[in-house]
């Protein structure tokens, strides 16, 4: 019996993939086919795929083409695969040509013409397009734009924004440049605010009450009544509001939040965060900086995100003590939560440097997330006996702001906000923010 052996991510199973899995086949007696985990698939830079790993199996089974499938799970598992099962032809697309040769080793190789004209990545294309406007002034909007050419399915239509300046060339070069609002809006199905946050909720109600999706650096509002009734508005809507902090979707912070979510360090009973940074300020030297982001805006939402996701929004009390150089704006600011059974602590700067570590204290053990924390691809989980401490290491392409961008999209396709940020922890982080607008705060 001639076992042959094919992998593939089989995302929105088309005509394509059955041609090849029929050539597949007639190569032998017996086919397994190797489908891509989705962990692997994202590890790889395939971060687009749609469907679910049982989706896709179940596709593929339909075909009838299968005697076998398999999940490939990791780098390297084909050696394995072909050894384990006895294989003789290993076959791929002719897209893969030359990259699989070093097989050869363990069985026959043979390429097979790819079928032109369609592919998963086409396919995900033409089933919507999103255009997104760009809403602000900072250089972050450059970024964004690059990161979304990683993403199937979004186009970058324009910006509106009272300062180009630092914009790049491909921004400047964009069909719609404004500083009017409504043009935007009119021209997009979705907007990616990073204004200042004082304009956020004037921007974002308009945005909504024409029913266009939204993604907002946080904090969303400067108080939780604005808050509300933008989540409303939303809702009433058919539209996603969702907080873009980017760190959420870094998988090595998942996976931290997830790993000690599910007991690995026992009960936290501590969470300390620390996010600092200078250059922005120095760059505003004897500048005005009432349109300048504050410490408490710019940090204050990711430091807070552990905080959140992992005691809740449920804090019994809360200090914040600040230094202020100008009004509202804070170059340092350092807030404590205590909860019934947990403390947390965050401290924030554009005035002031520090490391930007994150510690996550627990009865068993800790996790420690090295500096910069917010966009870190490793961490570790440490316990008194050091022989049992684990290192944890993630690949993290575009500082988390594609596979954002890949979240924003399937929250709008699913009508639902599946983002990794909740409602709760968005209307906390503005919580915090109104408490300190309102004054609520120790000054040094
Ligand atoms: N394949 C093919 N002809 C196509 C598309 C895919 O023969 N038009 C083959 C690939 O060469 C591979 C298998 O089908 O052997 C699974 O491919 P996969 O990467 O899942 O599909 P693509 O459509 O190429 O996906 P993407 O656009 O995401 O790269």
């Amino acid at each position: 019996m001639t076992k042959v052996i094919t992998y593939g991510t089989y995302d929105l199973l088309h005509y394509g993939h059955i041609r090849l899995l029929e050539r597949a086949k007639a190569l032998g007696d017996y086919l397994i086919v190797g489908i891509t985990a989705d962990g692997f698939d994202m590890a790889r830079g395939k971060i687009n795929v749609q469907q679910s790993l049982m989706e896709r199996i179940e596709a593929v089974k339909n075909t009838g083409l299968a005697d076998e499938i398999i999940v490939e799970e990791y780098e390297g598992q084909k050696i394995d695969d072909i050894k384990r099962y006895g294989v003789d032809i290993f076959t791929v697309g002719s897209d893969w040509k030359g990259h699989f040769d070093y097989l050869n080793e363990f069985c026959k190789v043979v390429y097979l013409d790819r079928t032109q004209g369609v592919s998963s990545t086409d396919l995900r294309s033409e089933k919507r397009e999103i255009r997104i406007g760009l809403v602000g002034e900072s250089t972050v909007l450059n970024k964004f734009a690059a990161e979304s050419h990683f993403v199937n399915g979004v186009k970058i239509v324009g910006y509106c924004s009272l300062d180009s300046s630092q914009f790049s060339d491909e921004l400047q070069g964009l069909p719609i440049k404004t500083s009017d609002i409504s043009k935007l809006i009119e021209e997009s199905d979705a907007l990616y605010v990073v204004s200042h946050p004082s304009k956020h909720y004037e921007q974002i109600k308009l945005a909504l009450q024409r029913k266009k999706h939204i993604l907002c650096e946080s904090p969303i509002a400067l108080n939780v009544n604005q808050y509300e009734e933008l989540k409303q508005l939303a809702k009433d809507n058919g539209c996603i509001l969702m907080d873009a902090i980017k760190t959420a979707y870094s998988t090595a912070y998942n996976r931290m939040h997830l790993l000690v979510k599910s007991g690995v360090i026992g009960e936290v009973k501590s969470v300390d965060s620390i996010c600092t940074s200078l250059s922005d300020l120095e760059s505003k030297k004897d500048k005005n900086l009432s349109n300048t982001w504050n410490s408490i805006c710019a940090w204050g939402p990711v430091a807070m995100l552990p905080v959140f996701q992992l005691l809740g929004s449920k804090y019994s009390d809360m200090q914040i003590i600040s230094h202020i150089i100008s009004e509202n704006f804070d170059t340092f600011t350092k807030v404590s939560f205590v909860y019934p059974n947990a403390v947390a602590s965050l401290m924030v700067g554009k005035g002031v440097k520090s490391e930007g570590e994150l510690i996550i204290s627990g009865t068993k053990g800790y996790v420690y997330v090295p500096a910069p924390w917010w966009k870190t691809d490793y961490f570790e989980v440490r316990f008194e006996n050091p022989a049992d401490n684990k290192r944890y290491f993630y690949q993290l392409d575009g500082e988390g702001i594609r596979y954002m961008i890949v979240s924003f999209l399937k929250a709008i396709d699913g009508g639902r906000n599946c983002s990794y940020i909740g409602n709760e922890v968005s209307e906390a982080i503005v919580g915090v923010v109104e408490r300190y607008y309102m004054n609520e705060l120790i000054l040094i």
